[in-house]
C-alpha cells in the first residue's frame, strides 16, 4: 500500500528518527548523484510561494536521479479549475509521487485520499512536517542527541509550530509554547501530542509569558506572526503580537548554549530582531540546509525499495 507523509502523527518514533539517521547519511554524500527515484517524476503542486520548499524539493529529486515537475497555482488551480478528486486521479497516471502546498488541510488530506501514489505534505494551514523533520535533524546535530532538551516556540500556534510540538515529543524533546491570548494551536493536534509526550517522558507546557517560556530553554523558535492566507489580519496581528518578539533581553533568560531557529521567511524587527536572528546562535541556515537532506530522506522512504 502507498504511504503518504500529511502529518508526523501517523508516524511512529522509531520511523521519525530512522528518517533523520537517513538525512544525516544523505548529508554526508554532499549532493552526491544517485539513481534511487531514475525513471521517477514527482509534480509539485504549489498554490502558495515558496522558496526553501520548491528549490530544495527539485534539487532533492535531481540529486536522486528523478524528475521534477513545478506546478504553480496558475497551472493546476486546485479545486477551482477542476475537482481535487480528479487532479489525484489525473496526476496518478502521470507522476510516482505528489508533493503540494496548498492553504487548506482538507486539500493536501484529499489529495492523499485519491492519488494511487504518495503525497508529501508541502505546508498546508495545519502542517508543516517537511519543516519539523529538518529541525529536529538540526537539533540533533547542535546537540549531539535530544535527552533532556526543551525548545521554547513564541508566537503563533500554527502549521510550524503543530508540526514541530509534534516532532520534539516524538523524539523527546520538552516543548513550551507562549503567545498571545486567542493564537493558541488547535487543541485537537496538542492533545494527540500530549498523550505521545506522556510515552515518551517529555512534557509540552503553555503560556502567555515568553519569559516563562524561554528560561533556560536550550532551544529558541519563532516564526512569522502573519502566515501565508492571513495578509488581511496583518495590522491586527502586529498588534497583538506585539509582546511576543525574540530579542537580546528574551534570550538572556535562556541557556548560555541555546540555539535560535526559524523556519524562514522571517522578518526582522518582528518577530525576531536582526541581532538575533543574524547573531552566533542562530542556526537558520542549517535548518533551510537540512530541508533538502530531510526530504530526500522522505523520498526514499516513499518513493523507493532502498528508503
Ligand atoms: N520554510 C519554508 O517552508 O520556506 P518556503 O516557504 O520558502 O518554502
Ligand atoms: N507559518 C508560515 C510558514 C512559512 C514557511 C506560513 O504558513 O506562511
Amino acid at each position: 500500500m502507498k504511504r503518504d507523509l500529511i502529518r508526523l502523527l501517523d508516524y511512529t518514533s522509531a520511523e521519525i528518527l530512522s528518517l533523520i539517521g537517513s538525512a544525516d547519511m544523505l548529508k554526508k554524500q554532499k549532493g552526491m548523484l544517485r539513481s534511487d527515484l531514475k525513471g521517477k517524476t514527482v509534480a509539485l503542486v504549489f498554490q502558495k510561494p515558496s522558496n526553501r520548499t520548491r528549490v530544495s524539493f527539485e534539487v532533492g529529486v535531481y540529486e536522486l536521479g528523478g524528475n521534477c515537475l513545478y506546478l504553480g497555482p496558475e497551472e493546476i488551480n486546485l479545486g477551482k479549475r477542476e475537482s481535487t478528486y480528479d487532479v489525484a486521479k489525473t496526476l496518478s497516471r502521470y507522476v510516482h509521487c505528489i508533493v503540494a502546498r496548498v492553504y487548506h488541510h482538507k486539500d493536501i488530506a484529499e489529495l492523499a485520499q485519491y492519488a494511487d501514489v504518495p503525497v508529501i505534505n508541502a505546508l498546508c494551514d495545519l502542517y508543516h512536517p517537511c519543516q519539523a523533520l529538518a529541525d529536529i535533524q538540526t537539533i540533533r546535530e547542535q546537540f549531539k542527541g535530544f535527552k533532556a532538551l526543551t525548545l521554547a516556540y513564541v508566537g503563533d500556534g500554527n502549521n510550524v509550530f503543530h508540526s514541530l510540538m509534534m516532532a520534539c515529543v516524538k523524539v523527546g524533546i520538552n516543548v513550551r509554547f507562549a503567545g498571545p491570548k486567542g493564537y493558541g494551536p488547535d487543541i485537537k493536534i496538542v492533545n494527540a501530542a500530549k498523550d505521545i509526550a506522556r510515552g515518551n517522558g517529555c512534557k509540552i507546557e503553555f503560556g502567555k509569558n515568553p519569559k516563562e517560556a524561554v528560561k533556560g530553554a536550550n532551544v529558541v523558535y519563532s516564526d512569522v506572526w502573519v502566515s501565508m492566507g492571513q495578509e488581511k489580519e496583518t495590522a491586527k496581528r502586529i498588534r497583538e503580537f506585539k509582546g511576543y518578539q525574540i530579542n537580546k533581553d528574551l534570550v538572556k533568560l535562556a541557556d548560555r548554549n541555546y540555539i535560535f531557529m526559524h523556519c524562514l521567511p522571517a522578518h526582522r524587527g518582528m518577530e525576531v530582531t536582526a541581532d538575533i536572528i543574524d547573531g552566533d546562535h542562530s542556526v537558520i541556515f542549517d535548518q533551510a540546509e537540512n530541508r533538502l537532506h530531510a526530504q530526500k530522506a522522505v523520498l526514499l522512504k516513499l518513493l523507493s525499495k532502498k528508503g
